[in-house]
């Protein structure tokens, strides 16, 4: 019995898109996602901070509609270091959808892009096309040329069908960051036309997004918001107990803990789930002892990286997040900020708010926060002593 515990798979993984049993919720996302894909002109902007659990949504819904017999496309722009990276990205998520359905996807696809297209086996042997490497230096009109000539292409290639092919691009945000502002009304000026497709746009940098379709910007009523937020914690919770009691570790009321010490973010949450779940497993049960461990180690397992960050801040900005760690009142009452030495409050929050902007701190609820849970832990650990603190890893501020 032991043994089998012992050798039974962590019921949760992180890293990547999530689908099938390791995949929980989302109900509501998924239908006006499924509608806005299978709605002709019906667009979708998804966005929510990162870590959520956008794509692994996203996938889901691809993969149950491809089940029904729908084309749905996904590309993830997310790498993209050029409108033409786009570009293929886009072109080879589509030959890899509708090449299985379609034979003459591939041909119909390029012959009507007015640039050179190179083919290339991916590593399960399909040719996928790929756009003539100069094209990466070509000027910012040509590029954008070509994003639309290879959209318009599979618009066409839907038309000749009688089919409606929905698109989804994710983390398409970075269209701006190559294309700048013309590059959204451009890519506005192409969606809009489109007949037989559908877009859904989604991704997570949601200062960028909310400019982008702020009153007079081009996406702005184009398409329909669907704000990605945290996950109910109460199902999540219960999700996780069933996950772990399933796989040989009794957990009962620990779900809570975990969602307490680990939100909001998704991935977060699962992290800490399974790190618990290593170390419960020995013992066939978790406990909040086990938790209290899982989370130590995920703590230790990221030290590298929280270390060099940490090394790379300003005095000031270090003795914000301590400040943060402790208290959720740490940058404003007086008192705090004689204990963390943070002076007057005019710096220290402009320490707080470059520390936004670098995504170690987040503004919830009129106050700042560690974006990860991890992070924080880290600061608690290993920080918190230069001043003469001490806190357990677990302690949660706000
Ligand atoms: N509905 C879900 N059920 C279970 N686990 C989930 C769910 N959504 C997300 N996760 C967990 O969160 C992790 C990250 O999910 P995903 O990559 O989909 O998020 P994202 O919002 O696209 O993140 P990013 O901002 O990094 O692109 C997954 O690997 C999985 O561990
Ligand atoms: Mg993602």
């Amino acid at each position: 019995m032991v043994r089998r515990v012992a050798e039974s798979e962590n019921p949760f993984r992180i890293g990547g898109a999530v689908s099938g049993r390791h995949f929980t919720d989302r109900v509501d996302e998924r239908r006006r996602i499924e509608r806005a894909l299978t709605t002709p002109q019906a667009h979708l902007i998804v966005f929510g901070p990162r870590r959520m659990g956008k794509t692994s949504t996203l996938r889901v819904v691809q993969e149950d509609l491809a089940n029904k017999g729908r084309h749905v496309i996904m590309a993830d722009l997310s790498t993209a270091s050029a409108l033409s990276d786009m570009t293929n990205r886009i072109l080879q998520a589509a030959v890899r959808e509708l090449g299985r359905r379609w034979q003459d996807a591939l041909p119909k696809l390029i012959q009507r892009l007015s640039v050179k297209v190179g083919l290339a086996p991916d590593p399960s042997g399909i040719l996928l096309p790929s756009l003539d490497v100069a094209m990466r230096d070509a000027g910012i009109d040509e590029q954008r040329a070509t994003l639309a000539g290879a959209l318009d292409a599979i618009e066409h290639l839907a038309a000749s069908k009688r089919a409606r092919i929905g698109v989804i691009l994710d983390e398409f945000q970075e269209i701006h960051r190559f294309g700048g502002e013309q590059a959204e009304a451009h890519l506005r000026g192409i969606v809009q036309h489109h007949k037989h497709v559908s877009y859904v746009l989604a991704g997570s940098d949601e200062r960028l997004i909310g400019a982008m379709t702020g009153p007079r910007r081009p996406f702005y009523k184009l398409l329909e918001p669907l704000a990605f937020g945290a996950m109910d914690p109460d199902h999540l919770a219960r999700w996780i107990e069933e996950r772990m009691g399933a796989a040989g570790a009794r957990a009962d009321g620990i779900g809570a803990r975990i969602v307490t010490l680990a939100e909001p973010r998704t991935r977060d949450v699962v992290q800490l789930a399974r790190s618990t779940f290593d170390v419960a497993r020995r013992f066939g049960r978790a406990t909040e002892a086990e938790v209290e461990e899982g989370f130590r180690q995920v703590v230790l397992s990221e030290d590298a990286p929280i270390r060099a960050l940490w090394d790379a801040l300003s005095p000031l900005q270090q003795k914000v997040l301590r400040a943060v760690a402790v208290k959720s009142s740490g940058l404003t009452t007086r008192l705090a900020r004689r204990q963390f030495g943070l002076g007057d409050t005019g710096p220290a929050t402009k320490a707080a708010q470059t520390l936004v902007s670098r995504d170690v701190l987040v503004k919830a609820e009129r106050e700042y926060r560690f974006d990860s849970p991890y992070m924080r832990g880290w600061v608690i650990a290993n920080a918190l002593a230069d001043v003469g603190l001490a806190l357990p890893v677990t302690h949660v501020p706000y």
